[in-house]
């Protein structure tokens, strides 16, 4: 039987999925040495191979099958749009979709106007804004600190992430529309589903049981 591989989000989501797997008996020993610039990891007795990745290439190596299963966040999975099963919401790393700008541009957002819109995931806003609210915007992706653009005039909101709400806080704005919940997810490769079905459903089984 081949091994069971799985990408990980880099950062906060691959240490939260590596302490759940762990609860589940799935151990990495080798994994939690942080000094390591090793990228692949095994644990040969379980079957299964490890390998972490920025969190826009997980749904990537899933789609192609480089690898079998894959934790990432729903925005991500929303942004990249690949074909791949969602299986499994995992509940760790829960925050919102919104839109968010300082309160003075809640008017702005009744449809008719020619807004900008500053955000790292321009194609969760462009389906927002055209599809879901019918409204003509320009979207200006950018690659981080995004609330840093209405407060420089370079749009009027932003699509962003917000988890404790404490950085819209500190910088005066404020959540003028939810778009969608979000939390990290387990996706699996399409024909993997097929060809390990019985593993991959003991795995989710496990992981339940723990969570
Ligand atoms: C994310 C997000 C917000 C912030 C929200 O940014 O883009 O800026 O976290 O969290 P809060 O509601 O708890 O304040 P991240 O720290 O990932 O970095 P980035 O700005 O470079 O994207």
């Amino acid at each position: 039987m081949r091994d069971l591989t799985f990408a990980l989000t880099k950062g906060r989501l691959a240490t939260k999925t590596l302490a759940l797997l762990e609860k589940a008996g799935i151990t990495c020993e080798e994994m939690k040495d942080p000094s390591s610039r090793k990228l692949i990891f095994a644990n040969e007795e379980a079957g299964v191979r490890f390998f972490l990745a920025k969190g826009p290439d997980v749904p990537t190596y899933v789609e192609y099958g480089a690898a079998d299963i894959g934790i990432v966040g729903k925005d991500t999975i929303l942004e990249e749009g690949r074909r791949l099963y969602e299986v499994m919401d995992l509940g760790f790393g829960a925050c919102r979709m919104c839109v968010c700008g300082p309160e003075s541009a809640r008017a702005l957002l009744s449809g008719r106007e020619r807004i900008r819109v500053a955000t790292k995931y321009p194609n969760i806003a462009r389906d927002y804004f055209f599809n879901q609210r019918n409204q003509t915007v320009e979207i200006i992706k950018l690659n981080g600190s995004i609330e840093l653009a209405p407060i420089v005039g370079l749009s009027e909101v932003i699509v962003d992430i917000v988890e404790t709400g404490s950085t819209l806080k500190e910088n005066g704005l404020t959540v003028l529309q939810e778009i969608v919940p979000l939390s990290a997810r387990m996706v699996v490769n399409q024909v993997s589903m097929r060809m390990a079905y019985d593993r991959i459903q003991d795995l989710i089984e496990k992981l339940r049981k723990v969570m």
